[in-house]
């Protein structure tokens, strides 16, 4: 049990992003058991998606999680800083950067490009040491990873490099556009290309042994993108990569983060009343209205304004009028007997809103409400398997 408070510059009586561990270890079993027997990584980049890079680290491990996926050589640096010996891909880097820590300290990297396989090399060379590299195709995503005309250039000069000595290629991988929506025309097409990428760098001499393209949504429900290794991130969390996705693959996920505060300020307002900036919502009829001591510094969606609802007292409350850079107002409602310290749940699991249902009413997703609640609000873990 680990309940002290991690970060922040809000009390943590008065506001708290609650991490579930035991929840969390929970979904990293059920997803583990469902791709089986590909293996599962936790994606814990961007601060493990809001909810702690080192608390999720320790809790994947501590239930046998092998590899953890992050994006910047930083966040792997960390991780290993903090004493994580696992197998760790990093994946995302700009042209300036030294990988030689990276390969020093054991971290697989990801190469896009012939540019990025030399890099490679030349860290290898410093490091004295063999650099394991995850070979990036872009199947259609159109983001990173090698354009298939130049694959194999880029494959040809990792299997150069490994017949030397300076690499190892771990794998070949790429990434997805929308495996949430399985009738979308890219799921096939991306995974055909995959496996035409798959047999270009068998051409060339390179035995790719684990290799990856799902994220949730493919983990979930697309078989065929398992492959070897699956990159998990947001379904770790509790929250759906898409509507209904967790259910249909009959996989049950439990909310992991909960935003919570206290009602710092509870006060009558008349019929005619204009609340917060602009007075964007007057009240109709007189009513009661509470304070929430959070906003947008610290990742409420400003586009929460006057439409999401949080959880106080065992009932629904609307969010009323816009979002401020610290706080924001509910409506309790006209009989309301809530008091200045009652506990308000943003989001978290039903039947309070969830992060999903956050995402839909202010036009964006549930990744982004869980990882962007901000550095001034503290994480309290609590749960998860003690690491000796
Ligand atoms: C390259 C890559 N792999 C895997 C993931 C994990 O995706 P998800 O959170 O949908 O599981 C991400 C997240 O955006 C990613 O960028």
């Amino acid at each position: 049990m680990d309940a002290q408070p991690v970060g922040g510059w809000i009390d943590p009586v008065t506001a708290s992003a609650d991490i579930d561990l035991d929840a969390y270890a929970a979904n990293l079993t059920a997803l583990a058991a469902h791709v089986a027997p590909a293996e599962l990584m936790a994606v814990i980049k961007a601060d493990g998606y809001g909810h702690g890079l080192m608390a999720c680290a320790r809790a994947a491990r501590a239930v046998g999680v092998r590899w953890l996926g992050v994006a910047t050589p930083g966040e792997a640096m960390a991780l290993r800083e903090a004493g994580d010996t696992g197998r760790l891909l990093c994946w995302l880097y700009g042209p300036e950067e030294d990988l030689t820590a990276l390969v020093a300290s054991d971290v697989d990297v990801s190469a896009s490009s012939v540019e990025q396989v030399g890099d490679l090399v030349a860290a290898a060379a410093t490091a004295e040491r063999t650099a394991r590299v995850h070979l990036k195709i872009d199947t259609g995503l159109h983001r990173n990873g090698a354009h298939p005309d130049d694959w194999p250039a880029v494959v040809g000069a990792a299997a150069e490099a490994e017949r030397f000595g300076a690499v190892e290629v771990v794998g070949v991988w790429s990434h997805l556009a929308s495996a949430e929506e399985l009738d979308h025309p890219s799921v096939a097409a991306q995974l055909d290309a995959f496996d035409e990428a798959l047999a270009v760098a068998r051409a060339e001499g390179l035995d790719p042994r684990t290799n990856h393209l799902a994220n949730s949504a493919g983990a979930l429900q697309l078989p065929r993108s398992r492959h070897q290794l699956v990159r998990v991130g947001i379904a770790t969390f509790g929250v759906d990569p898409g509507d209904g996705v967790a259910a249909s693959a009959g996989v049950a996920l439990r909310p992991v983060m909960r935003l919570r505060a206290q009602l710092v300020n509870v006060k009558p307002v008349r019929a005619g009343g204009g609340v917060s900036y602009g007075h964007t919502w007057v009240a109709p009829h007189d009513t009661v209205v509470g304070l929430v001591p959070l906003g947008y510094g610290d990742g409420v969606p400003r586009h929460a304004g006057s439409v999401a609802e949080v959880w106080v007292g065992g009932r629904r409350a609307p969010v009323r009028g816009r979002i401020c850079m610290d706080q924001f107002v509910v409506e309790l409602g006209p009989d309301a007997q809530d008091r200045v310290g009652d506990e308000v749940v943003l989001f978290g699991a039903e039947p309070a809103p969830t992060a999903e249902e956050w995402g839909r009413v202010c036009g964006t997703i549930g990744y982004e409400i869980v990882t962007r609640v901000g550095a001034r609000v503290p994480r309290r873990h609590v749960g998860g398997t003690p690491t000796p």
